[in-house]
């Protein structure tokens, strides 16, 4: 029986075991999954954390919250290796541990581009998408965002310097791409198909300040926070977004991304909703 887990702090509410218990059932494969809880207040607490599972069989790993960082730097250090979309993303969320070292990769910016093409049924192609948020959710996903090729992308944040960070930071990966950065004031006028929040307004119960008229007739409003409505949707409705998402669709859908980088099948991911979400 192969090891896997999450490492995070604090871990006990997590949705992970559960999710990944869903799909080695219903692709047989023989895992399992735990979730572990890693130090915060120690130096190298994660990195040991990692070692430990590995010397007790571990076969790879998905990282929260809060050491996407520290994994990404661990999968940076000699003898290991990250995938592109992990080094554009400066995080790492799953880990597999070979013979040949530790691989870290992100699967959260493809989930959140699966759950919004696949299931939402919203085409990012040649549409105009703005992102709110400069932190590392708004960093996951902005290569699999550019890489969906939307007309155009506008980061918005409330320290409008982050969103200038990252506009300039996917240049190098995606010359051709569309990507201007702006306060959240600069909105007014302007109109977007796709909404995504990623910044952590939600936490404090408030919505980030944005304009009418700027949802686009039909327009999507994604939050990557999962819940009951969030503010930002809540907001979103007032504002006329047709489509309203959060963001337990993408959970399920980085999950089997990971599921699939280390096992070679792919999950179907409808049975899994279904049990996260009863209708
Ligand atoms: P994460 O890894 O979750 O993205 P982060 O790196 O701390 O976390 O980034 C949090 C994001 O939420 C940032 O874009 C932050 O804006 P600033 O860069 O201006 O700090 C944003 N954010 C958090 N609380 C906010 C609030 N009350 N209003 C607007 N933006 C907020």
């Amino acid at each position: 029986t192969d090891r896997y887990c999450v490492f995070g702090n604090p871990i006990g509410h997590s949705k992970s075991p559960a999710i990944h218990a869903a799909f080695a059932a219903a692709t047989g494969q023989d895992l399992t999954y735990e979730a572990r809880l890693a130090p915060v207040d120690q130096a190298d607490g994660f990195a040991e954390a990692v070692a430990a599972f590995i010397a007790e069989g571990g076969r790879g790993a998905n990282v929260t919250v809060p050491f996407k960082e520290d994994a990404f730097r661990l999968a940076s250090g000699p003898g290991n290796r990250l995938t592109p979309r992990a080094r554009l993303a400066g995080a790492v969320n799953t880990l597999v541990f070979g013979s040949d070292g530790i691989l870290g990769d992100n699967t959260d910016g493809v989930g959140l581009v699966r759950d919004l093409t696949d299931f939402l049924g919203v085409s990012l192609a040649g549409k105009r998408i703005l992102l709110l948020g400069a932190g590392g959710a708004a960093r996951g996903a902005l290569g699999p965002l550019l890489d969906a090729a939307p007309a155009h992308l506008t980061i918005a944040n409330r320290t409008v310097a982050r969103a200038e960070e990252l506009a300039a930071l996917v240049v190098a990966s995606h010359p051709a791409a569309a990507v201007d950065a702006c306060s959240f004031a600069a909105l007014a006028g302007r109109q977007y198909d796709v909404v995504i929040n990623a910044t952590s307004a939600s936490l404090q119960g408030e919505p980030v300040p944005l304009p009418a008229g700027l949802y686009a007739p039909g327009a999507a409003a994604y939050d990557m926070m999962y819940g009951s409505e969030t503010p930002f949707l809540a907001q979103a409705r007032r504002l006329g977004a047709s489509v309203l998402a959060d963001g337990l669709g993408m959970l399920v859908e980085q999950a089997a991304e990971a599921f699939a980088l280390w096992r070679g099948v792919r999950p179907d991911t409808a049975a899994v909703r279904r049990l996260l979400r009863p209708a």
